[in-house]
């Protein structure tokens, strides 16, 4: 049964916040890399899924973060993120306080009813009062540790690495006592974390496994699309053969693209799951045609 196979699976972490608050360049100081400096504009355009490292009093743990994009355009994909997340770090800008993207991202968190930690970054900058953000916080119903309240607030700079060891503690702190886990026996249900067509690969899907193990040939219906996976890519850009829970993978061989958000399932029998999709794309056209002909 799944219950002998429970084993403890990473935790997912999606990070939320305003535009330009420093997600993805705090993302980029834990993994050592520089995504943010790469994107078009600066400008987060969707989800991006890492997995990181982390040596804990000489034990091996593994977080995997989301970024969101802070546009006020991404609003239905922060409340994606935040729904298939165990923590949600919070990122306020200590020179910017509390924002509309801040607010709404306190809000998906609570929708989703996950923890969450806020990271008051950007303290090296001139200018900057974490105070004034605690207090901005703190009228939003987040009250700060050390006032007395519940909210863990750690203050970092994604600029110089400061306080990063001590969130990626907090963010282990935090979902340890929860201990999360899935079944890596059975066979792969997720959700899709984003798609979109590639001219050269044709459609593209990140997943994020939440339960099973997901394999290279593996027949499986994401949404009303079905898929049966050619090739698998890893957040490092390795072709991997199978991903075991919590990890996002990159996969090929979907017969269209799927929204994201949708759910996906394995199936042992390939033909029960073609039918399966073509019953849910059914279903969906004929939606479509009852709400044009109101
Ligand atoms: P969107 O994805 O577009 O919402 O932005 P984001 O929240 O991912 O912010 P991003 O990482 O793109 O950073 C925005 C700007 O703030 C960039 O110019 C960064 O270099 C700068 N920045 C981020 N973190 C820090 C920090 O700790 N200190 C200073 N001084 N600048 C920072
Ligand atoms: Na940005
Ligand atoms: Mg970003």
């Amino acid at each position: 049964t799944d219950l002998e196979h429970l084993t403890l699976r990473p935790p997912v972490v999606t990070i939320m916040g305003h535009v330009d608050h420093g997600k993805t360049s705090l993302l980029d100081s834990i993994r050592k890399t520089r995504v943010a400096q790469g994107e078009a504009g600066g400008i987060t355009q969707h989800i991006g899924a890492y997995h990181v490292d982390v040596d804990r009093g000489g034990e091996q743990k593994q977080v995997v973060f989301l970024d969101t994009p802070g546009h006020e355009a991404f609003t239905s994909m922060r409340a994606r993120g935040a729904r298939v997340t165990d923590v949600a770090i919070l990122v306020v800008a200590a020179d910017d306080g509390v924002q509309p993207q801040t607010r709404e991202a306190v809000s998906h968190a609570r929708a989703a009813e996950v923890p969450l930690i806020v990271a008051i970054n950007k303290i090296d900058k001139e200018g900057s009062e974490p105070d004034r953000v605690k207090q901005e916080l703190a009228e939003l119903g987040l009250l700060p540790e050390e006032w007395g309240g519940e909210t863990v607030m750690v203050p970092v700079s994604a600029l110089r690495g400061d306080g990063l060891d001590t969130l990626l503690e907090m963010i282990l702190l935090v979902t340890e006592v929860e201990e999360l886990s899935a079944n890596p026996n059975r066979l792969a249900r997720g959700t899709v974390i984003e798609a979109n067509l590639d001219r050269a690969r044709g459609p593209v899907a990140t997943l994020l496994v939440q339960n099973g193990t997901l394999r290279v040939g593996d027949a499986f219906v994401a949404g009303p699309v079905f898929g049966k996976i050619r090739a698998m890519i890893d957040d490092r850009g390795d072709r991997v053969e199978s991903a075991p829970p919590s990890f996002p993978v990159e996969v090929l061989g979907l017969t269209d693209v799927p929204a994201a958000g949708d759910e996906f399932e394995v199936f042992a029998n390939e033909k029960e799951a073609r039918a399966l999709a073509e019953r849910c794309l059914q279903e969906q056209r004929q939606t479509r045609l009852q709400r044009a002909s109101r």
